[in-house]
C-alpha cells in the first residue's frame, strides 16, 4: 500500500503511540487528523507537530464517535485510512467483585466497541476510494494474557479476532486492513494503575512500532508483529499454556 500522500485519522494520536505514528507519517508526506479527549494533549501534539489536524473526541461515547464520523467526512473527504489506537489498560482485581470495573473507564467500550463502531462507521467512505486501509492497535497481550489486567486482555484478544474477520470480509474491496501487535511500549498507558514503581525496563520506544508499522503498510504484511510480541504470538500458537505460565509465573 501507498505510504505518502494518504489523509489518515488516528484516535488517541496525541500521546504515546498514535503520536509516534503522527509524526512518522507526517514526515513520510501524509496528512493526519488526530483525536483523543483531553484538549491540552492534542495541543501539545499540535505545538511538536503543526502539520496535524485535531479533534478532541471520546471515542468510547457512541454520539461523539458519530460527529467526528459526520466531521470527518464533511471536512476530509479524501480520508483513505483510519487508524484504531485510542486504548487503555487497567488492573483489575476481581476477588474484590465489581469495584474494579465500575470506577474506572469502560475498557471495553473503549478498547473494544470503539474499534468496532468506528470501523463500521468509516467503511462506507473508505470503499469510494481506490487505495484504503484500517489499521487496529491490539497487544502481545491479546495472544498471552496478564491475569491481573483481565479486561485489557479479554478487549485485545478480541480485537485481533475481529481484524481477522474484517479483513476476510473486506477483501474483495479497495480497504486494507492491518493490525499492530505490540509489545511493552514506554508510553502514559496504564500510568498510576499499574504496578510500575521499580520496574527497570519500560519498553521500547514508540518510534519503533511507527516505524515497523510504515515498513509493513509498503509490504502489505497485514499482521505487525513488533519486537517481543513476536515471542507471546509464536508462544500462543506452539504451547499456549506455557506461555501463559511463563508470563504469570504462578
Ligand atoms: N504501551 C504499551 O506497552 C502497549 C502495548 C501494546 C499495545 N498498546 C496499545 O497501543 C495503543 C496506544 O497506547 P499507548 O501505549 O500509546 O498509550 P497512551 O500514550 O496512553 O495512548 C493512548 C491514547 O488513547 C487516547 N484515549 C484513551 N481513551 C480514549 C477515548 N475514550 N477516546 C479517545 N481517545 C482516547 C489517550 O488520550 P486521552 O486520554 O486524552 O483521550 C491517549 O492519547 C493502545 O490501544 C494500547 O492498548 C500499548
Amino acid at each position: 500500500m501507498k505510504t505518502k500522500e494518504n489523509t489518515i485519522l488516528i484516535t488517541g494520536g496525541a500521546t504515546g503511540i498514535g503520536f509516534s505514528l503522527a509524526e512518522t507519517l507526517v514526515n513520510a508526506g501524509n496528512s493526519v487528523i488526530i483525536c483523543g479527549r483531553r484538549e491540552g494533549k492534542l495541543k501539545q501534539a499540535k505545538d511538536k507537530l503543526p502539520q496535524v489536524q485535531i479533534k478532541a473526541c471520546d471515542v468510547s461515547m457512541q454520539h461523539e464517535r458519530e460527529s467526528l464520523f459526520n466531521w470527518v467526512r464533511d471536512n476530509f473527504n479524501d480520508l483513505n485510512i483510519l487508524i484504531n489506537n485510542a486504548g487503555i489498560q487497567r488492573m483489575v482485581n476481581l476477588t474484590k467483585g465489581t469495584q474494579d470495573l465500575f470506577n474506572v473507564e469502560n475498557e471495553i467500550e473503549t478498547n473494544l466497541v470503539a474499534l468496532i463502531h468506528m470501523s463500521a462507521y468509516f467503511i462506507p467512505l473508505l470503499l469510494k476510494k481506490k487505495e484504503a486501509a484500517i489499521i487496529n492497535v491490539s497487544s502481545g497481550l491479546g495472544f498471552v494474557p496478564i491475569a491481573a489486567m483481565p479486561v485489557y486482555c479479554a478487549t485485545k484478544a478480541a480485537v485481533h479476532s475481529f481484524t481477522q474477520s474484517l479483513r476476510y470480509q473486506l477483501r474483495d474491496t479497495p480497504i486494507k486492513v492491518f493490525e499492530i501487535i505490540p509489545p511493552m511500549v514506554d508510553t502514559e498507558l496504564g500510568k498510576g494503575t499499574t504496578e510500575e514503581g521499580d520496574q527497570e525496563f519500560r519498553g521500547i520506544q514508540p518510534s519503533e512500532v511507527a516505524r515497523a508499522t510504515l515498513t509493513a503498510m509498503a509490504d502489505n504484511e497485514y499482521e505487525i508483529v513488533v519486537g517481543e510480541a513476536k515471542g507471546l504470538v509464536m508462544g500462543a500458537r506452539t504451547d499456549p499454556e506455557q506461555a501463559f505460565q511463563n508470563l504469570n509465573r504462578w
